[in-house]
């Protein structure tokens, strides 16, 4: 699987941390930046992952910042894109299992790197359940399409 990973200032070291967890697991990832210590703002970063998700360019992506709120906001911006905010290793196993997530976000000021690593593992090795969960994601893209068709009804 080939994913996209990007962060802000306050996401580096917590990067830095998942990245062998990544190699370990055999996902192919791309590092958007940011690469530096200097301030930036979470919604560049945010953006170049999560419209590559919604165009489908790559399945998933990974984002944080200090809290994780910021990317939370900018990824669930973009059509067809599930951001969940994880914070533990339970909110990562629901969020694959009833929300087929495909774009993980991480407080790298909350959360401890030990627990960020758990956390990956569990978000790429818990499958979807399906079922009446996917009927609830069905009317997640019904709300993004009726969106279009306002947005296109403006007068
Ligand atoms: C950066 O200081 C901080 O605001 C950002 O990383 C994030 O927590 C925003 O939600």
């Amino acid at each position: 699987m080939k994913i996209l990973i990007g962060c802000d200032h306050a996401g580096i070291e917590m990067k830095e941390a998942i990245l062998p967890v990544l190699r370990e697991l055999k996902v192919e990832y791309e590092d958007v930046g940011t690469c530096g210590e200097d301030s930036v703002d979470y919604p560049d970063f945010g953006e170049k992952v999560a419209i590559a998700v919604s165009r489908g360019v790559v399945e998933r992506g990974i984002l944080i910042c200090g809290t994780g709120i910021g990317m939370s906001i900018v990824a669930n911006k973009f059509p067809g894109v599930r951001a969940a905010l994880c914070t533990d290793t339970f909110t990562a196993r629901m969020s694959r299992l009833h929300n087929d997530a495909n774009l993980l976000v991480l407080a790298g000021r909350i959360t401890e790197d030990n627990t960020a690593k758990e956390i990956v593992r569990t978000w790429f090795n818990t499958p979807f359940e399906g079922g009446r969960h996917q009927r609830r994601l069905d009317k997640i893209r019904q709300i993004e399409e009726r969106l279009k068709s306002y947005e296109s009804s403006k007068p």
